[in-house]
């Protein structure tokens, strides 16, 4: 009988999953995958950890749902100061997904002028190649593939390029692409300063365009020009929080702080859906001269379940120096990922911070060019992986060929070596089907 269950790709053949434990994934067909994304960059703790398990019973044998209007619960006080101290924020404003964590922090910012008297600040500027979420005011942020869906109903924000140091930087070094970067943000801030609200930033790539590393000195830059022109600085960290980039925040990398972050993906880290918007002392002093008051929220956001369960992934995540040995395995992987580009010419560069990694794949790597549609490679070397057991990202921005390989951080060596193979006899395979068609690989 045919489903009634719509999937992204109509007739998609999915397999059908059963279970899951650590970084492996078993299918109702008996199958086994090693999972090499997390899912989409989220089970940064592995699948299953029975300190979660144990914890997710324990609460839903409480209590799982109260409206946050009528009820709080130490717990809920206890996961938001830890997470504050944790990143260095003084609030945290739950909900239930990255997208709606991004909704939130434009909405406090815009808030935040409201209360400060300025209210025409209302326009967002971000990167043209960015993702930040499926809702209309994230898709109103970059010029990922899917804004198509809004149509006219994304707005028309004015976009600053994303810095793509593989294809774009050429023979410059990196500050002077950095300054080059930041002289045409200055452009745009000097035009358009009195109406921005905020610049909504990916610190490194995801989604889109695959773990993009911004050339030292941008960020920094765009957090001056912030500064300069008296525009909120939004770290949209959904994807690169919580540990995936080696740090509690990937900006920390460049020693940047911003007004307001979005995170999500790994708070729940798949065992629940939340997320958060994290907020700076700045913004909550006017809110508390003010009004008083935050108009928003989602009915599911801050449940008793979901704090239990992301209370229990944050001990996991800050416990045992996870991040730290997370991050040796991710340099492990980083060099084996590099020595596979040896042997594959459709490799055409491997990047990334931490354990967020990726590949873009090239059929010229002179030209840095594929023959094939935009995003096609990137899919069948993504399938080629599925048929030897290895799951991996396909970035959806439709821009490029770029997969992501960010396994859970608490994969082993081993395991490391089983998703490097995978993906290597992958390439193989498509090598070697481009070649029967008489396509370059
Ligand atoms: C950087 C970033 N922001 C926002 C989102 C949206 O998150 P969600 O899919 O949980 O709504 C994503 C999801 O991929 C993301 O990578």
């Amino acid at each position: 009988m045919k489903s009634s269950l719509i999937n992204n790709v109509l007739d998609a053949d999915l397999p059908s999953i059963d279970r899951a434990e650590g970084v492996w994934l078993y299918d109702t067909a008996g199958r086994k995958y090693i999972d090499g994304c997390s899912g989409a960059v989220v089970a940064t703790i592995g699948h299953a950890h029975p300190h979660v398990l144990e914890a997710m019973g324990r609460q839903a044998a409480k209590v799982t749902f109260t409206h946050r209007g009528a009820f709080t619960s130490a717990d809920a006080d206890d996961l938001a100061n830890r997470l504050c101290a944790f990143t260095g924020y003084q609030g945290a404003w739950f909900v239930n997904s990255g997208s709606e964590a991004v909704e939130a922090a434009m909405q406090f910012a815009l808030q935040f002028f409201r209360e400060t008297g300025q209210p025409d600040r209302d326009w967002f500027l971000s990167m043209t190649r960015s993702y930040h979420g499926n809702t209309l005011g994230g898709l109103s942020l970059s010029g990922h593939a899917r804004r198509v869906v809004a149509g006219a109903l994304a707005h028309q924000f004015p976009a600053l390029p994303t810095a793509y140091s593989y294809r774009e930087k050429g023979d410059r070094s990196e500050s002077d692409y950095a300054a080059d970067l930041l002289r045409g943000a200055r452009e745009q801030f000097e035009e358009h300063g009195s109406r921005l609200a905020g610049i909504v930033v990916e610190p490194v790539g995801g989604a889109t365009l695959g773990a993009t590393v911004p050339p030292a000195g941008y960020l920094e830059g765009l957090r001056a020009l912030c500064d300069e022109f008296g525009v909120l600085m939004i770290a949209d960290e959904v994807m690169t929080g919580l540990g995936r980039t080696g740090k509690p925040l990937a900006l920390q990398h460049w020693g940047v702080k911003a007004d307001l972050v979005a995170i999500g993906k790994g708070l729940g880290a798949g065992y629940t859906p939340i997320a958060a918007t994290l907020v700076d002392g700045g913004i909550i002093a006017a809110i508390e001269s003010g009004s008083g008051r935050v108009l928003g929220g989602h009915t599911y956001a801050g449940n008793p379940l979901s704090i239990a369960t992301a209370s229990a992934v944050f001990d996991v995540l800050t416990a045992d120096d996870f991040i730290m040995k997370g991050d040796e395995k991710a340099t492990y992987l980083r060099s084996k990922l590099v020595s596979l580009q040896d042997e594959h010419e459709l490799i055409g560069d491997v990047r990334g911070v931490g354990m967020q990694i990726a590949l873009e794949f090239v059929q010229d790597r002179e030209a840095k060019s594929t023959n094939l549609e935009t995003g096609a490679l990137a899919r069948s070397i993504a399938r080629a992986a599925m048929d030897h057991g290895a799951v991996i990202y396909v970035c959806t921005g439709g821009f490029n060929d770029a997969v992501q390989i960010s396994p859970p951080l608490n994969i082993t060596r081993e395991e490391l070596d089983i998703l490097v193979d995978c993906i290597d006899r992958a390439l193989a395979d498509v090598a070697a089907d481009l070649a029967m068609v008489g396509v370059p690989a």
